[in-house]
């Protein structure tokens, strides 16, 4: 394996330009943890197939001077809509882990959503954040566990929660590193004991996997604003806003739990219609630039997540690789607003866009 970067390589002009770097960089295993998809790929595929299909409306000869890309949510304030998203076990592909995130995240006036599942202790990351940041929870088998792990988050300064609901049963799919471990979490709950006869999956894992009536327990104890991440159905979207939730996250997960859902950017616009606008819908899986960041926003999103590319800045040179990569996919955002003729991401609209059905 290559050390890992302490500057920026002079050839990377792209995000996706990082991935060489990282695979050099990383064990096969952590490589192919971060890259895999479920199944056949076809998600994962066709996530960022998705976004290759949407095409731009350019609009030349437009005054942008003065232009921005920054913007709101739920009170605070960032320099450009391009979120750090949830990825479990971050020293496995940096020795400084959630910390070099959530560091850069701050450097380009941005946010990190640390999950559940980071490989350092949540005030540590917060600390080295200088920031309060956004927490991703994961249900923990019962409604107690799982508060405990919320309100840990929110009593260390993260301002806003994320529960996921798309990944109701953590699947391993790799042997961790020794030294890496998910260092937030209580001990596992017992596997329910299961007779022959019982179904590994409804009698065993789904027994403690949430449900609405769960979220909606949840967000009753929740302060802080309360995003549901995984929404791809206009039906759970119609859910989530009645039991109040503050914000979702139209998610396929990378394509990482179930082979086969649609791409997020393919749904969102009916997401987008439904909730007319009472909340913020932000998006993530397949975002690789910052064109699909401005195809996305003109689609009705009000920011967008990124995972692996964000994973390869830091696993080829830590907070500077992820820096690195938050003002290239900005820079690009920029320059595909200016082509467009947006000063403003309130400019960035469905008339910029052309979707082929
Ligand atoms: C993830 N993702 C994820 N999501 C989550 O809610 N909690 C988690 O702990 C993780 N862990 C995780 C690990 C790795 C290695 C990856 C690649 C992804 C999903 C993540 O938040 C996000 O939805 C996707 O990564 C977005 O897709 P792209 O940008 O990777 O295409």
């Amino acid at each position: 394996m290559q050390p890992k970067m302490t500057t920026r390589p002079e050839d990377v002009g792209t995000a996706q330009d990082y991935a060489a770097y990282a695979e050099s960089r990383l064990s096969n295993e952590a490589w192919h943890y971060l890259q895999s998809g479920a199944g056949d790929d076809r998600t994962l595929q066709r996530n960022t197939k998705a976004f290759a299909e949407v095409g731009l409306m350019p609009q030349s000869l437009a005054d942008v001077r003065g232009g921005h890309t920054r913007l709101t949510l739920f009170g605070q304030t960032f320099e450009h809509p391009v979120l750090l998203a949830p990825v479990a076990y971050q020293s496995l592909f940096h020795p400084d882990g959630e910390c070099a995130s959530a560091v850069a995240a701050n450097a380009q006036g941005g946010q990190m959503v640390v999950s559940s599942l980071a490989s350092q202790p949540l005030e540590d990351i917060i600390r080295a954040a200088e920031q309060p940041l956004w927490f991703q929870l994961y249900w923990q088998g019962d409604r107690p566990r799982t508060l405990r792990l919320a309100q840990r988050a929110i009593a260390a300064g993260y301002g806003v929660v994320m529960l996921t609901i798309d990944a109701p049963v953590k699947q391993a799919t790799l042997q961790l590193p020794q030294g890496v471990e998910a260092v937030n979490l209580e001990p596992a709950l017992p596997a329910a004991a299961i007779s022959p006869s019982q179904s590994a999956v409804f009698d065993g894992w789904m027994t403690q996997a949430p449900t609405w009536e769960d979220v909606a327990w949840l967000r009753d104890q929740i302060r802080v604003p309360f995003l549901l991440k995984g929404i791809l159905s206009t039906a759970d979207t119609v859910r989530a806003l009645a039991l109040g939730c503050d914000g979702l996250v139209v998610s396929s997960h990378g394509g990482r739990v179930l082979d086969g859902v649609p791409a997020s950017l393919d749904v969102l616009p009916a997401i987008v219609e439904v909730v007319a606008g009472r909340v913020p819908v932000l998006l993530d899986s397949g975002v690789r630039n910052g064109r699909d960041v401005f195809k996305a926003m003109a689609l009705g999103a009000a920011a967008v997540m990124i995972g692996r590319p964000y994973v390869w800045g830091l696993s080829s040179a830590g907070a500077l690789g992820v820096a690195h990569v938050l003002r290239l996919v900005r820079d690009e955002l920029e320059m595909t607003m200016a082509l467009t003729g947006c000063r403003t991401l309130q400019e960035v609209g469905a008339d910029k866009v052309l979707v082929s059905n």
